[in-house]
Parts: C-alpha cells; structure tokens; sequence
C-alpha cells in the first residue's frame, strides 16, 4: 500500500527545513547505506549526526505526531530520525530493498523498518527525473509529490530513484517501525479507521455502530500490535 500524506509540512515549516538543510554539511551518501545498496547509491546526504540534519529531521518528527492520516497508516511505534538527501547532476540510486534493521550510529536506537517514508522537500518543476519509483504487485508505480508531501511505503519493496538530469532533488527519508507489523494487518486497521470515522462523521460518535466499530478496531490492535 502507497499512501500520499499531503501537506506534511505547511509553507513557513518547509521553508525553515530548507533553510536548515541547504546550509548544512553535505556529504557523500554512501555513508549511511548498506552493502548492496551502496554498489547502487549516488547522491549526497546530510550527516545524520550534524546539527543541521537534527534539527531539521526534529521538525519532521513534530509534523509527523501532527498528521493523522501518517499515524493512521502507519500506526508509528517508533520513527528513525530522518535523513536528508540530494541528487543533482545524474545522481540516482538503483534498485533495491532497504536495510531491515537500522541502528543509528553511536547509539542503541534501533528500529525494524516496517515502512519507508519519502517526504519532497523541492518543487517537482525545479528538477527532471527523481522519481521515486515503486515496484508493488501491480507493478511500478513513480512517485514525484509537491514538496512538503510524503509518500509511505511498505519497507519490503524493491525501490529507486530514478536519475536527476536537471536540477536538484531535495528529499528527507526514514522509516517506520509499526505497532502492527504485517502488512496486510495494517491495512485492514487502516480500512477500518476510515471507515468508522466515516461512519462517526454521519451518525455521531454515540451512535451504537460507531462505538461498536471502534471497539474492534482497538480489539484489533490488542490483538496484533506491539507496544
Ligand atoms: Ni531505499
């Protein structure tokens, strides 16, 4: 499941991002890449340790606990600082899967990616390629959203970013690891959220179906997910 969390970041707070992450210490990408993907991997990151990425990515964090529609999808347990990168000049990243594991060096957090989250940091008419290109079930699906909106996606996908032959592409990334780690799980939870909010938003909060639904939903949720 792909879903487009629009307007993670609000003008003023995108701008602030910006400002933050285009003064900061770029460096070569490799850096914070598995084996595989590094063979694949040319772009530059932010040192996820320089106060530029912190502070930035601490901004992300307080948008991400502020939009319902991430919380609902991905039912957060916890979230990987997030990262910054940029491709400029035929930079791209091949295709592959992210690092199931990701511990953030020179400390014991560590995550299992359940999710993976690309959030546009530039407008789509200021650079040329840069998709983020899926490979879901149903076949690739390329992703290019207005900068401050994100994308989710299951961490288990093969994935790319197609080459940037014009301009730069500003993004930040992390990932998620889930309450409910099954996928199909999540979906069902997330289906079902909207469906007693719809439900809610007609009828009432106290209508008896609204309050039944909600009880499965969080019988739901004690059954298959983590605290
Ligand atoms: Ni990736």
């Amino acid at each position: 499941m792909l879903i487009a969390v629009p307007d993670l970041l609000d003008a003023a707070t995108l701008t602030r991002v910006r400002a933050l992450v285009d003064a900061g210490p770029w460096a070569d990408g490799n850096a914070t890449s598995g084996h595989q993907s590094a063979l694949a991997k040319r772009n530059e990151q932010l040192p996820e340790d320089s106060a530029a990425a912190r502070e930035a990515g601490g901004i992300v964090l307080d948008a991400l606990a502020a939009a319902p529609l991430f919380v609902a999808a991905a039912l957060p347990l916890k979230v990987f600082p997030p990262l910054f990168s940029r491709y400029a000049g035929g930079d791209a990243f091949g295709t592959h899967v992210d690092n199931a594991i990701r511990i953030r060096r020179g400390s014991d957090f560590r995550i299992r990616s359940d999710l993976s989250a690309t959030l546009f940091l530039e407008d789509p008419a200021a650079y040329d390629g840069g998709e983020l290109v899926i490979e879901d079930r149903f076949g690739e699906r390329a992703v290019k959203l207005p900068a401050g909106h994100m994308v989710l996606y299951p961490a288990t996908s093969l994935h790319r970013v197609a080459s940037v032959t014009h301009g730069v592409r500003t993004a930040c990334f992390f990932w998620v690891q889930s309450m409910v780690r099954d996928e199909a799980r999540r979906r069902t939870l997330f289906d079902l959220d909207g469906a007693v909010q719809d439900v809610a938003g007609r009828s009432g909060h106290d209508d008896p179906a609204a309050i039944a639904l909600t009880g499965v939903y969080h019988n739901l949720l004690r059954m298959w997910g983590e605290a």
